[in-house]
């Protein structure tokens, strides 16, 4: 198997760059030509980023599974499509060519059925890092069923929320889920956020932990036994439903600067090209590689570049249970050493807390197979990309440091792994089909340098396949947060710089949403649940610098009378119950890691809170504050720049 698409040289990149910018259209349907279709589009593409409308391959009619499964079945039905190395490095590992794939996916596709589910049903996936979760997701798109996953360190409550959003019906989960020396009781997390939920009519339990579940009768059914039934039934190929290509492939939840996470919509073809087509280019992927990406499958990474990218490109994929720091701060290494892996895609904040351990951990590990690194999530700092470089990729691996989002699908601004240049902490340069541009606050193009370097708000200028097609059930909602910023333009909320080569530096977050090692999360989400506790007045949440996350999360909450002598105890102890409050409503991945207790907040006299004083508080910049004279109340500033942690 060869990639006919896969750029070899940076002239040819710049080529392809060019065609893809003069005729877009034609460009990726060159490109559309090398996948299975069960019908050919009539319009490559149809836009506007006013409404906006996004819909490319009109007409054409597909299943994503064939084009990661059925299509390799008969060539290469035997090479490893997943190799799962499980949380306990005691426990079997577990390999999954493509012809069992296959048939695990098709056989949960009956049970699927067998329960009720049908195309454009959405399902929400909650399960551990197990090879049933990504049978469960091929299995839901097999039938054209709507997946929804959920990472498993959202509480009840974020479930709650996000079924109400996408009223699902139906709900795969597991017993519980192995973490490092965690067990997390997943079952029993969709107990609780299905309390007075009556839109779910069905849960289906895989097992793993063999914790001790409540099943409901009619309601909750075990994985294992549905799949049985399958068997006696003698039901094995499923024929794979047929979708258009602008069908919903996908809803996966993300933060954005409003109190409610947004329910980002991917279509069935678009992003199945962009995932194959970026995963082929970006990592340099050769048949028979082993590519291991560290991500959940619960993030977007984790569907492109665990899922959907590799196996829609026959590759071979690598899925991890555990964490990269049990039983020790050498797992990584362990696990590449131990299969030979040939790409590592991991995150910044993952590298500095390995970096922590020093080289102890490294040493010892053969790591001669790695050819690529990549790292995601987050500006990579250059300290962490040489010691990645230099310890890990031993001089020898291009790394990618590949910028994009949710809502973009598949990495859009990167190098190309020993193709195009690399430079320490940045991401360097569009993919073919992607036109980044930098805007002012008021949408002008950046035409000045500052610094010998344009700096604005990066924003890009036509859709990609993989483009955001709306946010589930709300689609001014997707209108407003992307495409209403600056007038045609999609909006990323993130700042950039360019060089005088067109590479591009992503410098972080321009809106209120914060990245928490690599996890995005919304400081006004933070805030609603903080607010959640009966004795706080008010909070204002910001993010600051952190040495191993990135940006840690910084709270000034208001308490009620008096936080040092309340009648339930000291400070320190409602500061515990705030972070249990907030644990509850969005889950431990959202816990500030300070909680300042003030007696007031820096208003303006409209009353809005002055942000960019607190962050700068957070920053530990407490001598250069900028104005506060038109402050409400000016001495609520020296108040807090004293009490700060
Ligand atoms: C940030 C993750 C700098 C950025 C794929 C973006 C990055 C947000 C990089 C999206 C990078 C992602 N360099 N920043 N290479 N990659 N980001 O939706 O702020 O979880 O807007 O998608 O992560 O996070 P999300």
């Amino acid at each position: 198997m060869s990639y006919p698409y896969q750029i070899k040289s940076y002239e040819q990149y710049q080529k392809d760059y060019q065609r893809s910018i003069e005729d877009p259209a034609d460009f990726w349907s060159e490109i559309a030509q090398h996948f299975t279709w069960k019908k050919k589009w009539h319009t490559t593409l149809n836009w506007n980023f006013k409404e906006p409308k996004v819909e490319w391959f009109k007409g054409a009619k597909l299943n994503i599974t064939e084009n990661c499964l059925d299509r390799f079945l008969e060539k290469s039905g035997d090479i490893p499509a997943i190799i799962w190395e499980p949380n306990d490095p005691e426990e079997h590992h577990r390999i999954l060519t493509y012809k069992k794939l296959y048939e695990k996916v098709c056989q949960f596709a009956h049970v699927l059925k067998n329960n009720g589910i049908k195309k454009g049903d959405r399902v929400c996936i909650y399960m551990g890092m197990i090879p049933e979760l990504a049978i469960a997701v091929l299995a839901c798109a097999r039938i054209g069923a709507i997946h929804s996953v959920i990472f498993g360190g959202f509480s009840a409550q974020s479930i709650s929320d996000r079924l109400f959003d996408a009223q699902a019906e139906f709900i795969v989960t597991c017993d519980g889920a192995y973490r490092g020396q965690k067990d997390i009781p997943l079952k029993s997390v969709i107990d609780d956020a299905l309390i007075g939920n009556r839109t779910v009519k069905k849960v289906i339990v895989s097992t793993r932990t063999r914790t001790a579940v409540s099943m409901i009768k009619g309601r909750d059914v075990w994985w294992e036994d549905e799949i049985k039934k399958v068997e006696t039934m003698g039901l094995t190929d499923f024929p794979a439903e047929e979708m258009d290509a602008e069908d919903p492939l996908f809803i996966l939840y993300t933060s954005g600067s409003t109190g409610k996470p947004k329910g980002v919509v991917h279509s069935c073809a678009g992003y199945m090209i962009y995932a194959n087509y970026t995963f082929i280019n970006v990592f340099q992927y050769q048949p028979g590689d082993i590519h291991f990406c560290t991500a959940d499958i619960g993030w977007i990474t984790g569907h492109s570049y665990i899922l959907y990218g590799p196996l829609s490109a026959g590759a071979t994929t690598l899925m991890f249970e555990g964490v990269p720091t049990w039983p020790d701060a050498g797992r990584f290494w362990d696990i590449v050493d131990k299969y030979r892996v040939n790409i590592l895609y991991t995150a910044p904040t993952a590298i500095r807390s390995l970096m922590g351990f020093g080289l102890g951990p490294v040493h010892g590990h053969d790591l001669s197979s790695l050819k690529v690194l990549g790292t995601v999530g987050e500006p990579i700092n250059e300290e962490a990309w040489h010691w990645y470089n230099e310890h890990i990729g031993k001089k020898k691996c291009p790394i990618v440091d590949t910028w994009w989002q949710t809502e973009t699908g598949g990495i859009l601004i990167s190098n190309l792994a020993g193709i195009t240049p690399a430079k320490a902490s940045w991401a360097t340069l569009p993919l073919p089909g992607v036109q980044p541009i930098l805007v002012d606050d008021q949408g002008h193009e950046i035409v000045e340098k500052e610094d010998g370097l344009y700096k604005g708000n990066l924003c890009i200028k036509h859709p990609w396949p993989a483009t955001i097609r709306t946010t589930y059930g709300d689609h001014e909602r997707c209108r407003t947060n992307y495409f209403a910023t600056y007038e045609n333009l999609y909006f990323t909320g993130d700042g950039a710089l360019k060089d005088e080569n067109g590479f591009y530096r992503i410098t972080g977050r321009v809106d209120d949403v914060l990245n928490v090692s690599g996890h995005r999360i919304g400081t006004a989400e933070v805030e609603n649940a903080i607010n959640m506790h009966s004795g706080v007045v008010e909070s204002a949440v910001v993010g600051y610098p952190h040495d191993i996350k990135g940006q840690g999360i910084y709270a000034y909450v208001i308490y009620q009378g008096s936080h040092q002598q309340n009648s339930h105890g000291t400070a320190d102890l409602i500061r515990k119950d705030i972070l249990q409050t907030v644990t509850r409503i969005i889950g431990a991945i959202a816990k500030p890691d300070k909680i300042q207790f003030v007696s007031g907040l820096p208003k303006t006299r409209s009353g809005k809170i002055m942000r960019r004083i607190l962050r700068k508080i957070a920053e530990g910049e407490i001598d250069n504050l900028g104005d506060t004279t038109t402050l409400l109340d000016p001495n609520v500033v020296d108040e807090i720049k004293n009490g700060k942690l």
